[in-house]
Order: C-alpha cells, then sequence, then structure tokens
C-alpha cells in the first residue's frame, strides 16, 4: 500500500491507475480506524480496481468546544489495517496541504435545510466542515464510487444531496453499521468512555430498537414513543440530545409511512455518542 502526503503525489498515482482504466473506489475517514472503517474498505473492494482510503481529521467540522486536539492520532496502527485490508493507496494530508490558503475566507459548501436539524442544531457549521471537506476530497481523487457508513446516516443524507445538487459524476454508496456484541455502535470515540460508561453505553441500541420494534408493532405516536426513550436513557445517567423517529429522507414522519429511522445523540459523562436504526414495516 501506497501511502502519500501532497496532493501532487496523489494526482500522479490516480493519473496512471485511470489511464489503465482502472475503477477507483474511495473511503475518506478520521482515522483511528475498527471494524466499521474495514467494511468500507471490503465494499471497495467488490466495487473497483482500486480502493483509496484518506485519514485527515478534519479542523473545519469541529466546535471551539469539541474533541479535534485529543482525536485519537494512529497513523501507524491504521496504515497496518488498511495494508490487510487490501487498500492501494492511503491519503494522509496534512492541513496545510489541505487547505492551503488557509482556512480564513475558504470557500464553505452548504447543504441547506438537512444540515440544520439534529446533528446540525447541536453542531453548528459542523456539516459545512463535512461538505466542504468531502468536496475537496472527491475532486481530489475523483472516485467512481465513494462509501461512507450508516453509522453517520445524517452525514451519509448531506453527501448524497450535495453528490446530487452539484451533479459530481460518482455513486454514493452507504456500509451498514457495525456493532459491538451489546450493540453499541462502532465509533473512534467509544474510547474516551471509561469501564462504567462503556458498560451502559449499549443501553442506545437498546432504546433505539425499543422504538423499532413498536414501529414494526404498529405504534405511530412518534413522539410519545421517542419522549418514553429519552426518559428512559436520562434517568440511567445518558444526557439525551435528540432521539427522534423521521423519514428515510429525515423529513416528518406520517402515520402512512412504511419506512422510518430512529437517530440518537446523548451524551454519557463527556463522550457523545449519535447511532440510528432503519426501520421497515408493513403498509397498515
Ligand atoms: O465520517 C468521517 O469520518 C468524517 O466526517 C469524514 C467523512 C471523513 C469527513 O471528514
Amino acid at each position: 500500500m501506497l501511502t502519500i502526503h501532497t496532493v501532487a503525489e496523489l494526482r500522479l498515482q490516480l493519473g496512471a491507475w485511470r489511464r489503465a482504466g482502472e475503477r477507483i473506489a474511495f473511503a475518506p475517514t478520521m482515522g483511528n480506524l475498527h471494524r466499521g472503517h474495514l467494511r468500507l474498505m471490503e465494499q471497495g473492494r467488490q466495487h473497483a480496481e482500486r480502493v483509496v482510503a484518506s485519514i485527515f481529521v478534519n479542523p473545519l467540522q469541529f466546535g471551539p468546544n469539541e474533541d479535534f486536539d485529543r482525536y485519537p492520532r494512529t497513523l501507524a496502527a491504521d496504515q497496518a489495517a488498511l495494508e490487510g485490508a487490501g487498500v492501494d493507496l492511503l491519503f494522509a494530508p496534512s492541513v496545510a496541504e489541505m487547505y492551503p490558503q488557509g482556512r480564513d475566507g475558504l470557500t464553505l459548501v452548504r447543504v441547506p435545510g438537512v444540515t440544520e436539524i439534529l446533528e446540525g442544531a447541536f453542531r453548528p457549521g459542523h456539516f459545512d466542515g463535512v461538505a466542504t471537506v468531502v468536496n475537496i476530497l472527491f475532486n481530489l481523487v475523483q472516485p467512481d464510487l465513494a462509501l461512507f457508513g450508516e453509522k453517520d446516516y445524517q452525514q451519509l443524507a448531506v453527501i448524497r444531496r450535495m453528490v446530487a445538487d452539484l451533479r459530481m459524476p460518482l455513486q454514493v454508496v452507504g456500509v451498514p453499521t457495525e456493532r459491538d456484541a451489546d450493540g453499541l455502535a462502532l465509533s473512534s470515540r467509544n474510547q474516551y468512555l471509561s469501564a462504567a460508561e462503556r458498560a451502559r453505553a449499549g443501553e442506545i441500541h437498546r432504546s433505539l430498537t425499543t422504538v423499532a420494534d413498536a414501529l414494526t408493532g404498529g405504534r405511530r405516536d412518534f413522539e410519545a414513543m421517542s419522549q418514553e426513550q429519552r426518559n428512559r436513557l436520562n434517568t440511567i445517567g445518558f444526557d439525551v440530545q435528540y432521539l427522534d423517529v423521521r423519514r428515510p429522507d429525515l423529513g416528518v414522519p406520517q402515520a402512512s409511512d412504511t419506512a422510518f429511522v430512529v437517530l440518537v445523540a446523548a451524551k454519557l459523562g463527556n463522550t457523545r455518542l449519535i447511532d440510528n436504526v432503519q426501520v421497515a414495516c408493513r403498509p397498515m
């Protein structure tokens, strides 16, 4: 596996593959890779001759009081994992390489609507940072397809919308969430949890599946069902920011709908966890 840190070298290598007619799958990450990330690489392998990953902890998508400085940076271990997953090229640029003119006055990509609810309401500017860096990475890599985890459901929706609106010539592929045995979705931030917090963290998934089961069982009092689970999680030590039922496109659900997504963000101590489950129901 090649590890490349500069845009010039990246262009040189990708140009050679493209001239040889090879399709390129791309999985952008912030590193500290776990099984969920490796699934993205495996999916990429199935769709393309070449798999490119990036590792870049993007300052643009972190708020002033968030964890940019302490976000785990584990390049050597990540390189070994990507090598093992059959990745062809890792692009691991510095902040200066990604934003050579600095970040003041940088052109931003903003996807209205879908970025203003749920995560967007609690992390103002976050999705502008994500959309902008993903747009830059797409311009640099020019992949045929790009893979993103469904764990960040809203992020995936934002990227799909950006790709559609800006007519980007690539396919976006969502990859299902990987979970630990107790249901906790794999995330680089899980390692911030203390042992006691980790023992409780699976309760988030239990609340999501409780709502999902109620939906498949025919309940449609969305707000009451959500509030029950917000209360349950808050009572056992979480600080729930949102737990909502939405349509798959994140619109407001209707009783006649047959597909839903239940999304949650909750703090456990200092760690902010997000998760979601998708629910398909029989028509009522
Ligand atoms: O999901 C992530 O790790 C990041 O938001 C992404 C897509 C790599 C953009 O920085």
